[in-house]
Formats: structure tokens, sequence, C-alpha cells
């Protein structure tokens, strides 16, 4: 007997069928399917042939795989008995619940005392489906993998795009040809690591920005996570997500998967992105003032570094505000006797050498200047040369022997006690001080991935924010090393990467608006000669590239020279003007026929108006500037466009170009059908093209 069941929205229709009481499979996962499509037909027309070579029926793809009912690929579940003997579960249906935008599915495998578990969500307004997958057994057992509910990926599909990247190099696209065999990738770092970003794209053949259909997954989990994409021997497609493999240590009778987000689109990747990047901030992340406007950031690390001094750091918070900073971070270096990184972590108090009277002063004066306050701390990390490692030694994770990291070692997170010594020492910080916001960093790799370590940290940080509610939270991992819809539960913003080189940035948070809204991405205007890169950036190349995301600044303000001053005040003045709508609008990817040009559209949530920033990371292949095409406009609307920098266009820009004079209206469809001309420019500079509907 075959049974289905089908979840439906606007964009989607995902159907499920289990035939003969075995664990069920996704049948179909695409455009939506007329609502009377009759659900067996469906199954049937998806039956497989069976040729030489093969065995006589097609084992099933299902959302958990199983290698004892002869299934040819990666297996969803992979554990051991307390004895260690590896077990080979064999599912049978049990139930399936459906409400109106979910299902549970319960298998069990009632001769080895096992039952697994699948919930499968959808989100109308997101169009975000999530799946998670839980574990119970009767006995303590030992797992070493189990996924989320498995999804077939797309035959029509050449390629798969995921994440790579590095420290001050975040999310890099590298492109995979499907070929028979796996795509494994893993963090098994104990982070979610800059090294895989858990995301994976599936676009169809001759998707693009704008067209066409993709998949889009990505994992929400902050220890490190196993992704396979696998092409099975018959031709079909898995791909399957979990957390890294072997990081339960210890035997349990429960496991669960971290949720899988998966979007299907086919408004090309910018489908994926929009849909990401509406979930991320409609429901995951939560702010104590969901109104308030983003404050303008100003953080001190690439000013002073160590080197805390009242009088100066006073003095750059006076610059920082009379360029529109609204929020000062003080960073690292404040406690403990941190004078560089070799000690302190974990010695949670003010350092009396550098604050003789504690942090009020500064605080106040802040304060004074109309900004908030905001401080740096590093909690799950202890350096060997503090106090608190000199009690606690036991408190570090891993080996004695270990090999440091940036002089460091993590404290063990799994602990009661150190999570209760880490909720003390910062609950006395922020009730003897007003704080509104602590960039919450993780310097180093873990010595061995653990996922204790990561329930451990989620457990801080709740119990934390149910308390203060009114702080907020970024999360930092030198730069973007911890950046998941599982911290972002957690916290409001993410430092994409310590690069605050402009050019650099342009194309990390161009790349990463697959998966993040502007709202809740950090970018600063960085020192004139970029602290990571060497390279030198025009002050409005650096600030407008920072007023792409959630802006603020992070050179000392002193180095400015007033012409430099005021462009950055201006363009300030600009996204305070603009953030409220930039907050909740979607960031677009626009095909560009130029690939010198990274741009993009950030399109107002009513569609009323738009902003396109495009970045021209170096010279044109040919003279003239090409076209930039729009997209998702209103094809009958007039909008009346003006670049907002023309002042900015240089003397070997010589046209009478209109654009260059004053606004023009022109249609939607004209705009997205054969694009704008921007003047020529430099190679290091932006264009900014605001649209309204008059
Ligand atoms: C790494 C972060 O990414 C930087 O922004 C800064 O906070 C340093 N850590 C401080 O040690």
């Amino acid at each position: 007997m075959t049974e289905t069941w089908r979840l439906d929205d606007a964009r989607q229709t995902l159907v499920l069928c289990s035939t003969a009481g075995r664990c069920p499979q996704v049948i179909y996962w695409s455009a939506p399917l007329p609502a009377d499509e009759d659900m067996a037909a469906l199954a049937a027309a998806q039956e497989a042939d069976v040729t030489g070579g093969m065995l006589d029926q097609t084992p099933d793809l299902s959302i958990c795989p199983e290698a004892s009912r002869s299934f040819p690929g990666q297996p969803g579940l992979v554990l051991r008995d307390a004895s260690g003997t590896p077990l080979l579960p064999r599912f049978d249906l049990v139930d399936v619940a459906k409400l109106d935008q979910s299902l549970t599915i319960t298998c069990a495998d009632a001769g080895k005392g096992l039952t697994y578990v699948a919930q499968i969500g959808f989100d109308p307004q997101t169009h975000v489906v999530t799946l998670t997958a839980r574990l119970i057994s009767d006995g303590p057992m030992h797992l070493q993998w189990l996924a989320a509910p498995v999804l077939p990926a797309p035959q029509l599909s050449d390629e798969m795009i995921d994440f790579g990247g590095r420290w001050c190099g975040e999310f890099q696209i590298n492109r995979t040809q499907w070929s028979p065999g796996t795509r494994l990738r893993e963090s098994r770092t104990g982070r979610t690591g800059h090294e895989h970003f858990p995301g994976l794209i599936l676009p169809a053949c001759g998707t693009t920005n704008t067209a066409g259909e993709a998949y889009g997954l990505h994992y929400g989990w902050s220890g490190g996570h196993r992704m396979i994409a696998e092409e099975l021997p018959d031709g079909r497609r898995q791909v399957q997500f979990g957390n890294a493999a072997d990081t339960e240590t210890a035997p349990a009778t429960e496991f669960s998967t971290a949720p899988l987000y998966a979007v299907f689109s086919s408004g090309g990747l910018n489908g994926i992105a929009t849909a990401f990047q509406r979930h991320a901030r409609n429901r995951i992340v939560t702010w104590p003032t969901p109104d308030k406007p983003r404050p303008v950031h100003y953080n001190c690390w690439e000013a002073v570094y160590f080197d805390h001094d009242l009088p100066k750091l006073k003095e750059i918070a006076t610059h920082a505000a009379d360029l529109g900073a609204e929020r000062f971070v003080l960073d690292d270096g404040w406690f403990g006797r941190r004078d560089d990184d070799t000690s302190s972590l974990g010695d949670w108090e003010v350092d009396p050498r550098k604050y003789p009277e504690g942090l009020g002063p500064l605080i106040n004066h802040v304060e004074g200047l109309g900004m908030s306050f905001g401080i740096w701390l590093e909690p799950e990390m202890i350096s060997p040369d503090s106090d608190t490692y000199r009690a606690h030694p036991d408190w570090a994770l891993g080996p004695k022997d270990q090999i440091l990291g940036r002089q460091q070692k993590v404290l063990n997170l799994a602990l009661p006690e150190v999570r209760n010594y880490l909720y003390d020492r910062i609950s006395a910080l922020l009730k003897a001080h007003r704080i509104d916001y602590i960039k919450w960093d993780h310097n180093r790799v873990l010595p061995l991935p653990d996922a204790a370590q990561t329930r451990g940290t989620y457990a801080l940080l709740d119990r934390l924010r149910a308390d203060f509610p009114d702080v907020e939270i970024e999360s930092c991992a030198s730069g973007g090393g911890r950046i998941d819809f599982g911290i972002l539960q957690r916290t409001q913003r993410i430092w994409l990467s310590d690069s605050n080189d402009a050019l650099e940035r342009l194309r990390m948070q161009h790349d990463a608006a697959l998966f993040l809204p502007a709202v809740i991405t950090g970018s600063h205007v960085g020192p004139r000669r970029c602290h990571t890169s060497g390279r030198t950036l025009d002050i409005s190349l650096r600030a407008w590239v920072a007023a792409q995301r959630h802006m603020g600044f992070e050179m000392d303000p002193r180095e400015l020279d007033a012409q430099e001053a005021e462009i950055l005040r201006e363009v300030t003045a600009w996204w305070k003007e603009n953030r409220t709508w930039l907050a909740r609008a979607d960031i677009l990817r626009l095909d560009h026929a130029d690939p010198a040009v990274i741009a993009e559209e950030q399109l107002a949530e009513d569609g009323s108006r738009f902003v396109v920033f495009a970045g021209r990371t170096a010279p044109s292949a040919q003279i003239l500037p090409r076209p930039l095409r729009l997209t998702r406009l209103d094809p009958e609307a007039r909008y009346s466009i003006h670049l907002r920098n023309r002042a900015e266009a240089p003397d070997l820009s010589r046209g009478q170009q209109a654009i260059k004079s004053g606004p023009l209206v022109i249609s939607g469809a004209a705009l997205m059908q054969q694009g704008i001309t921007l003047p020529w420019s430099f190679p290091e500079t932006m264009w900014v093209l605001e649209g309204k509907i008059p």
C-alpha cells in the first residue's frame, strides 16, 4: 500500500510517500501542484524502472535512508549500541500527524527499541521549510551520525554552490560539478567555521541571480556541521545535513538534529536569498525593541587595540559621535591585565590600571555624547595566564598539552559550574553598568569537536537573554567564524569578517546576503590604510560599503581629514534617513554583464523604492560601462531614479549623461529589460542609484 502526504504554500508543494509501511520519502518538492492532483498517480509516476546490474527493486531514498534496506548511499543514521556494536535500523512507519503547515512523522524499529521522529514545517510567509530529526532509544546508544530529514537533490542541475572561506575572507563561493559519489563537507573545529558556512545552493541548469529554479539549504547549528551531497550509483541524488559526525561524546537515549532550513525558488538565486533574509529577520532573530532603528556603531578595536587610555578613548568617542555614531563599543583590552592577547581571558573584572574609577567615567562620557555603550567579551575562552585558570585548570576543554590558539584555551561549557561562573561574571558586569550591547567573540577553534559545548553556550546565552532582555548581542568569531541561524536565534548582529577592506567586504557581504539580511550584518568603515590587507581605499567607497549593511566605524576617527570627515558624515546621515526601510528591504543580486562590477538592489518591502549599489572592483575590459538591469520592479510603474553620489563622477567621465545632472523618470519595464547605463568610473568606487515611485 502507498500513502502520501502533501504540504503546500503559494510557492511550493512538498509530497511524501510511504510504500508498504516503510519510512517515507520525498517524491515531489517544487512549484505548486494543482490542489486536486492525484497523489497516488504522482507516486506511481515517479516509480523507477529496473534494469541489469540493479537490485530487483529500487531502494527508497527516504528521509532517513537505511543501509538495512539496501540503500546504496550514505545512510541517514549511524549508531552503535552501548557495547559498541553497529546497529542498522530498519524503520517502519508508525504515525504521521498532519497539521495545516506541518508533518510529524514517527517511525520505529521495535526490535532495536528505536524511534525516529521527523518534523517538517512550512512557513507560508517566508516559504522556508524547517526540518528536524530526533532519535529516541530504549537504552543508551552511541551516535555517530544523524541527518536532518533527507531531501532528494534535483536532477536537472549541473552544479552545487557551497561556501568556503578563511579569516578575513569569509563566504567564498565554491561551484562543484555533480558527479557520481559524495561531496562531503564537514566543519570539525567545534564552531560553525570560516571554512564551512553550513549552506548549499542547488541551481537548476541555466539559473541566474534573477531567473530560474534553485534549492537552498542552511543548517542552523554553531558546533560544526556535516553536509553530504551524493549522486547514487543509480543516478539519484540526495542531500544530508546534520551535526558534525561523532560529536556526541557520551551514550544517550535521545539525540536531535538542529533545524535544517530549506528553500525552493523559481525566481533565481534571489528567491533563495530573499526567503532566507526574511526568515532570519522575521523568524530567527529577536530584538529587544524591534521598532528601534539600528544605531550606527563605533568600535574602537582598530583604533586602539589593547592600548586603552581613558582620555584617548574619550577623545575618540567625541569624534565618533560627531561623525554620527550612536553606540560606542569598547573592544578587547578593558579587563584583567590584558595588554596583549597572551593573558586574562576568564578574569572578567575591569582593569584598575586602565580604568582606576571603573568604566563609569567612560560610559558617562559616551552617554553624554548621546551614544549608548557596548562591551567586548569572549566568555567561552580562558587564558592559561589568568587567575581563573590558575584556580580552575580543570575547567579547560580538551587535553592539557593541547595546541593553543591565540595563546588561549576553551572553557568546557558543558560543565554547569563553568556556565554559572560565566553567568555570574557577565551578569555582575551588566548590573553594575549601563551596557546595552555585548560583542561576544570566539577566537579559536575547539581542541576537539563536542556538541555538548555548543549546547552549553546556547544555555548560557539563553539564560543571560532571559535575565537581561534589553541587551543585544553580536556573534563574532575572529570575524565570521560563527554565523548560522542557531547563534542568530540568540544574537542580533554578526561580525561578518575581520577584514574592514571595503573591496573585500563588498564581495563578502554580497555573497553572504544569499542567507543574511542587511539589518543583522555588521559593516564598518575601517582605517584609511586597511590593517588586514594593507590597501588604501577612498573614504567614499569605505563609507558606502558600510552603508550597505548595519553601518559602523572602526578606524581612529582622528585620522580623517576635514573632507573625509564630511563625506563620512554625509553618508552616515543618508544611512540614518533610510535605515528604517532598508532594515526590511530585500537584498537582490543583479546579473551584470561586467565581471568588474558587483551590483545589488535593495528593494523596499512595499516595492515603492530601491537603492542600487554598483561597486566597481577593477577596470573593465571594454571602455563603456555596460547597462545594469534591475529586478523585481513593477514593470508598469514609473520610477524616479537619481544618482545619489553623482558629484563623485571623475573628470574622465566627460559625457553629458542625463543621469549625472538630475533625476530621470523611467518605467520598471525599461529598468529591468534594458537597464540603466551608469557613468564611467574609476576602479574601487561605488555608484549609488536611488529609485522611487513618485
Ligand atoms: C577578533 C574580532 O573579530 C575583532 O573584531 C576583535 O574584537 C578582536 N577579536 C579582539 O581580540
